[in-house]
C-alpha cells in the first residue's frame, strides 16, 4: 500500500519525506488556503521534495476553462497528478488528459457509481472520501470495498487512493480491502508509530540498559 500525505505544509511534507515512507502527496484548494502559500510556487516546491505523484486540483467548474487548468498545472513537473471534481466536466476533463498521458486524480468521490464512471474516464486515481460518509452517518469504508471489488471485476487500472481518511483504524482497514493507496493528513501517519506497549517497554529497556552501566559506542 502506498503513502500520499494529506497537506500542502512544505515542512510537514519535508519532516515526513525523510521518514522514506511517503509515496506522494495530495492537495486541495482549503489546504492550499491553510498554507497560506502561492498554490503554484508551493506544488513545484512539493515536486521537488517528493518524487511520487503531487496532486494538485484545477478550481474551474467548466471544462474548457478546467481543462486549461489542468495542462498549466501539469507543466509543473512531471509528476503532478492533476486532481478534477468528480462532475460531468471534471470526468470529460479527466479523459482529455489521460489521453493525453497526463496522470488525473479524481476527487469528491462518494458513491460506487462515480468510481465506475471515474475509471471508464481513465483516472489513475479515485478519491473516495470516507471520513465525510461517517460524518453523514455512512460507513465511508463500505466505499471502499465495493470500489476495489469493482475495480477488480473488470481489472481497471485505476488506483483507489482512499482520501479523508481520521484514524488509523480507517488505514488498516483500508490495506486489509486491498486499496492501492491511502493518503494521510500527517498527524495520522504520525498516529501509525505509536503504541503504548511500546512506549512501555521501552522505558523497561532503557531502564535496565541504563543499570549495566553500558555503552554501544
Ligand atoms: O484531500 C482530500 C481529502 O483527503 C480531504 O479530507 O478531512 O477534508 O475530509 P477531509
Amino acid at each position: 500500500m502506498k503513502f500520499f500525505i494529506d497537506t500542502a505544509d512544505i515542512e510537514e511534507i519535508r519532516d515526513l519525506a525523510s521518514t522514506g515512507l511517503v509515496d506522494g502527496v495530495t492537495t486541495n484548494p482549503s489546504l492550499i488556503a491553510k498554507s497560506g502559500r502561492n498554490f503554484l510556487e508551493v506544488v513545484a516546491e512539493i515536486c521537488e521534495v517528493v518524487d511520487g505523484p503531487v496532486s494538485a486540483e484545477c478550481v474551474a467548474l467548466d471544462f474548457e476553462t478546467m481543462l486549461k487548468e489542468g495542462r498549466k498545472l501539469s507543466k509543473i513537473a512531471d509528476n503532478i497528478a492533476v486532481k478534477v471534481p468528480l462532475t460531468e466536466a471534471g470526468l470529460k476533463t479527466c479523459k482529455a488528459l489521460s489521453d493525453d498521458g497526463i496522470m488525473v486524480n479524481v476527487t469528491l468521490c462518494f458513491s460506487a457509481a462515480q468510481a465506475l464512471l471515474a475509471a471508464k474516464a481513465g483516472a489513475t486515481f479515485i478519491s473516495p472520501f470516507v471520513g465525510r460518509l461517517d460524518d453523514i452517518g455512512q460507513d465511508g469504508m463500505d466505499l471502499i470495498a465495493d470500489v476495489v471489488t469493482i475495480y477488480e471485476n473488470y481489472d481497471f487500472a485505476t488506483e483507489v487512493l482512499v482520501a479523508s481518511i481520521r484514524h488509523p483504524v480507517h488505514v488498516v482497514q483500508a490495506a486489509k480491502m486491498g486499496a492501492g493507496v491511502a493518503t494521510l493528513p500527517p498527524k495520522v501517519l504520525r498516529q501509525l508509530f505509536g503504541h503504548p506497549l511500546t512506549d512501555k517497554g521501552l522505558d523497561g529497556f532503557m531502564k535496565d540498559w541504563a543499570a549495566t552501566g553500558q555503552s554501544i559506542l
